[in-house]
């Protein structure tokens, strides 16, 4: 049982930084938290550095030591903004690279080297080469969730957030779209008028779902309203009342602010929405990312404590795919 009552709240260190996790972290177990998230706040402070977390980070990071939250797109544009020296970025490692790309002078620091992405895994340089030149002309987009070796060989990236506006704004019918089959199919089905060709990585978290899954929610909860992120298989997307990107999904709830809501997603997604909308029922048919779950209080703090651990990437490779990540900032 890990409800308590905002009132024991009060006498705990941090209190108004625990009233946002007590949800999640026992009453008892706080004082363990707030060794590892004094030192983080310290540490950020000596080394002049900066914490971007995605929206997938559990809630004792989300809430009390990252200085930005967001989904991949808002994390690719903060890195930009910032005026810190070193960025540690709580979420996976294609994410740190893009934040590395767009900030080539400063260190950039991943706490654990291992959070990789399924889709990242899906798809190398060769493979992209392949597919051009088996349909020369088409431009390739390439979601962000791919390394930096096959940004370099594409024309322009793209978000969950952005990927129906990048494409229209190639002004062409055929595109290639990689390395997620769902969402390139979710995003051509918005696009009739452009041909987009696939190529067949998935998501390992969100894959899982299934259009049941949102069948038997809605069973149970006939006021339901279902929001699934665009890595979900199209038939998950058609029966969902909403697709968008994570900060699409907290803003659906932040503004319509329905009485119960389904996040088809990872799991903190509802666990760091819930803190803001205590009115708003979450049902939770979520599923959790091993790799976003690597990230941790104690190893951000490492991080920070021993610089660790450092993203570099190969000068050739880092100037194309700046390029095709600054291509598609420069999109609005
Ligand atoms: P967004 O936060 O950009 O929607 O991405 C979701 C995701 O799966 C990132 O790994
Ligand atoms: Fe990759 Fe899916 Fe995990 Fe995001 S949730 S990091 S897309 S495996």
């Amino acid at each position: 049982m890990l409800a308590n009552a905002p009132s024991d709240a009060v006498s705990l260190p941090f209190p108004s930084l625990y009233a946002r996790v007590r949800h999640h972290i026992p009453a008892v177990e706080w004082p363990a938290y707030v060794r590892d998230i004094e030192a983080i706040l310290r540490l950020k402070r000596e080394r002049n550095a900066v914490i971007l977390a995605h929206n997938y980070q559990t809630p004792e990071i989300f809430h009390t030591v990252a200085d930005i939250v967001g989904d991949s797109l808002a994390l690719a544009r903060e890195a930009v903004t910032t005026h810190a020296d070193i960025i540690v970025l709580a979420g996976v490692h294609f994410m740190a690279e893009t934040a590395k790309l767009l900030n080539p002078d400063k260190t950039v620091l991943i706490p654990d080297a291992k959070a990789g992405c399924s889709l990242a895994e899906s798809i190398t340089a060769a493979d992209v080469r392949k597919l051009r030149a088996r349909y020369p002309g088409a431009p390739v987009v390439t979601y962000v969730n791919t390394s930096a070796a096959v940004k370099a060989e594409s024309d322009i990236c793209c978000t969950s957030g952005n990927a129906k506006k990048i494409v229209r704004s190639l002004g062409v019918d055929r595109v290639i779209m990689l390395p997620d089959e769902f969402l390139a199919q979710n995003t051509a089905a918005e696009l009739p008028d452009i041909e987009i060709i696939t190529w067949a990585g998935h998501c390992e978290v969100h894959e899982r779902f299934t259009a049941e899954d949102i069948r038997s929610v809605r069973e149970s909860y006939p006021d339901v309203v279902v929001l699934a992120h665009p890595e979900c298989p199209p038939e998950v997307v058609k029966e969902a009342d909403f697709a968008g990107s994570t900060a699409d999904i907290a803003d659906y709830v932040g503004e319509k602010r329905p009485a119960r809501v389904a996040l088809v997603t990872e799991c903190s997604m509802s666990d760091n929405i819930a803190a803001h909308y205590p009115e708003v029922e979450f049902v939770r048919p979520c599923n959790l990312c091993p790799h976003m779950k690597r990230i941790t209080l104690s190893n951000i703090r490492q991080a920070l404590e021993q610089g660790q651990h450092e993203v570099t990437i190969d000068p050739t490779v880092a100037e194309r795919a700046r390029e095709a990540v600054e291509r598609m900032l420069a999109v609005r």
